[in-house]
């Protein structure tokens, strides 16, 4: 594996040949969508070109990175724990970066062996009870806390912020904070402006779900000794190869193009994302949100009543193997499933020599990593049996650099995927809209209790 390797792209269980032309894709039909996909690339070359994607200027940077990487610098070694408190677009993707890229029982290992990084808790939802049970394993004195906010009004952050400070009764100094919000606006950017903390800015033009590469997930990933130059080198070469104008070595264009005939033409209106690795887990809730967020539309950019969009479904390799697959197999013919494989494992090594004559005995000649992949080519094989389409992605290892190029290829993927289908994919009216009943709602709770409605 070279620092330049590429995650590999298999398409071939989406063919007719393999899965029928039912649900799978005929040379011919093939030859049509590079057609589209054609045009879908010269459109999005234009925007990008026109510096209308904010997250595809994200890869070259650079002063943004040394700006993360500064500020992470500065509290390297400093804190026992650091607490990130932000949701959905905000929260995903740290959480992502963390699961993929730290030890797998990371807040279990004494200092030493955490290389000196912080414990890591990251409170996103408003459960009270998650907040509440920080209180009996972290010392507010040793913990810096990280508010990250684009539009800087969520009310689960603010309100899980708020009991942060009550349940402790601690005021955090200015330097136990840091905002991670939109560079000019925002009630998190005048809070930190009038307490003194330093801001980490979102630019303007990237998105919750799109921010992942900013100092929203980078600051906290540079905290856990995560080396991010790394990831945004993975981030820069799939850039390059993402804006590849020859279809088959564009593997963005390629899994957008397929996923969007087979939802439109083949009725698959369902995207399972199925790692084969515990370490890729959350990174199907990050894809989850990507994918309904950005391609959940009511109308086309031409103003059309369309629903666009195709269901996430988050599933796990090998476990859900005992539990979804029995629906993918035998169930509607409705998905197209995405594999991710992991080459090579941190972690792992051989199997127990079990004495001969036990059950299973002949797993001693295999380690724990064989027989994941075992399993997967299994599931791969019996889905296309079954006619059921599927695609397969696979890193060499999970690194750094390739979570840097699979973020990547995911972030395009969906951007050709709503330009094929004539949505936009950077807004979500959806969610702001229950943002706003929220807050209303929250409004005229007060109002009533004061006595002022
Ligand atoms: O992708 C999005 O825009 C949303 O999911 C947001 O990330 C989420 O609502 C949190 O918003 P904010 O970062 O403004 O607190």
């Amino acid at each position: 594996m070279t620092a330049n390797s590429q995650l590999k792209l298999d398409i071939e269980n989406v063919m007719s040949v393999r899965v029928g032309s039912d649900h799978g894709i005929t040379e011919r039909e093939l030859k049509g969508i590079r057609n589209s996909a054609k045009q879908a690339i010269k459109k999005c070359m234009e925007r990008y070109h026109a510096g209308e994607i904010g997250f595809m200027k994200i890869p070259h940077n650079y002063s943004a990175l040394e700006q993360i990487n500064a500020s992470a610098r500065g509290h390297k070694n400093r804190w026992e724990n650091l607490v990130v408190i932000g949701i959905g677009g905000s929260s995903l993707g740290i959480t992502m970066l963390s699961d993929a890229l730290c030890h797998p029982y990371h807040n279990f290992l004494d200092r030493e062996l955490r290389n000196f990084s912080p414990r890591l808790f990251i409170i996103d939802n408003i459960d009270p009870e998650a907040l509440s049970g920080l209180k009996t394993i972290i010392d507010p004195e040793k913990t810096l806390v990280c508010i990250v906010t684009k539009s800087g009004g969520t009310v689960e952050t603010w309100g899980n912020f708020f009991q942060y400070l009550s349940i402790f009764d601690y005021k955090p100094k200015e330097d136990q904070i840091v905002a991670i919000t939109d560079e000019e606006e925002g009630f998190l950017n005048k809070f930190a402006k009038i307490h003194g903390c330093p801001i980490l800015p979102i630019p303007k033009d990237i998105g919750g779900r799109f921010s992942v590469l900013t100092p929203v997930g980078l600051f906290t990933a540079a905290m856990m000794n995560i080396d991010i130059t790394r990831i945004i080198e993975g981030a820069r070469n799939m850039h390059d190869s993402c804006i590849n104008m020859d279809f088959e070595n564009n593997p963005a264009l390629q899994i957008a193009a397929i996923t969007w005939f087979l939802l439109t033409r083949k009725k698959k209106v369902i995207s399972v994302m199925m790692p084969y690795s515990n370490a890729l887990r959350s990174f199907s809730d990050w894809y989850g949100q990507l994918w309904a967020e950005s391609l959940g539309k009511r109308t086309s950019l031409s103003g059309a009543t369309v629903f666009a969009g195709q269901t996430p479904v988050q599933a796990l390799g090998a476990t859900d193997q005992h539990s979804q697959i029995q629906l993918y197999r035998e169930g509607p013919n409705d998905k197209l499933i995405s594999f991710i494989a992991v080459e090579s494992f941190r972690f792992g090594g051989p199997m127990h020599k079990a004495p001969e004559g036990t059950p299973l005995e002949h797993l001693r000649f295999l380690d724990t990593a064989e027989v994941l992949n075992i399993e997967l080519s299994g599931t791969r094989e019996i889905l296309t049996q079954s006619h059921r389409p599927n695609l397969t992605v696979t890193l060499p290892a999970v690194t750094p650099y390739y979570m840097g190029q699979l973020i990547y290829l995911y972030e395009m993927t969906t951007l050709y995927t709503a330009i094929l289908l004539n949505i936009n994919p950077l807004d979500q009216p959806g969610i702001e809209a229950g943002k706003q009943y929220v807050r209303d709602s929250i409004e005229k709770v007060y109002l009533a209790r004061t006595g002022d409605a």
